[in-house]
């Protein structure tokens, strides 16, 4: 089964599953690349990584919305009550969840986690998708950490696509993801968390060129808004 996964600015993503559409960080109103306004975007779950603005600063309005199930830290799940979104999933670490079209493991991420008003926002996160039949690796907000040798091969089968971040400053940049790559060994790399602010403008094409280059994955830096088919 093909799944899409669709980049629509920052680090905020779109992962059609065949049996639903989870959306990752929702960021789209204040991002000065996003492609759509959060007012237009549908979903049948949300996925957080960790709390920062960037990352949650349409969760509330989208939720509150779509009737969507947000599965995130229990951190952000008592935070988003107090919100009066009540439909969540608290999770933490390690822990795996039913999603529509398969399943999601909140994975290890090396970062800091606050929300927007300043709460704890509880520890940072990747995400493990096993959806539609494939393995997906969003890295989320982090710097590189060897335990990404367990976290791509450790599954039992390859990783189809891992999601990094190369924007340097707040996350690892590109030379770190590299090495990320090679660790996760992945068949295909995307870039994600850069370009949206001077302060962590990137070559994208560059990095995704060396990813191929480097022999075992290949990289490609998608358009936003560009739909990329995982078939
Ligand atoms: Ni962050
Ligand atoms: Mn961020």
């Amino acid at each position: 089964m093909a799944i899409t996964l669709t980049w629509t600015g920052h680090a905020t993503w779109l992962v059609e599953t065949g049996a639903g559409t989870l959306l990752v960080d929702p960021f789209f109103d204040e991002c000065p690349t996003a492609c759509m306004k959060a007012a237009a975007v549908s979903c049948d779950a949300i996925l957080v990584t960790h709390g920062h603005f960037d990352h949650v600063a349409d969760l509330v309005s989208i939720a509150t919305r779509t009737g969507a199930t947000v599965f995130c830290n229990y951190e952000i799940a008592n935070w988003l009550a107090g919100s009066g979104v009540k439909k969540t999933q608290p999770m933490n670490l390690g822990g795996r969840v039913m999603v529509p079209g398969g399943t999601a493991k909140m994975e290890l991420a090396w970062h800091s986690s606050s929300l927007p008003d300043g709460t704890y926002g509880g520890t940072p996160a990747g995400w493990m998708l096993d959806v539609g039949g494939r393995r997906i690796y969003l890295a989320g907000d982090t710097a590189l950490f060897s335990d990404m040798a367990r976290i791509g091969p450790g599954g039992g089968r390859r990783l189809d696509v891992a999601i990094l971040p190369i924007g340097d400053l707040f996350t690892m940049g590109p030379d770190d993801a590299l090495e990320a790559v090679r660790l996760l060994d992945p068949v295909l790399a995307l870039p994600n968390h850069y370009g949206t602010w001077p302060p962590i403008a990137q070559d994208a094409a560059a990095w995704a060129a060396r990813v191929t280059a480097a022999g075992r994955s290949r990289g490609r830096a998608p358009a936003i808004g560009e739909r990329v088919v995982i078939d």
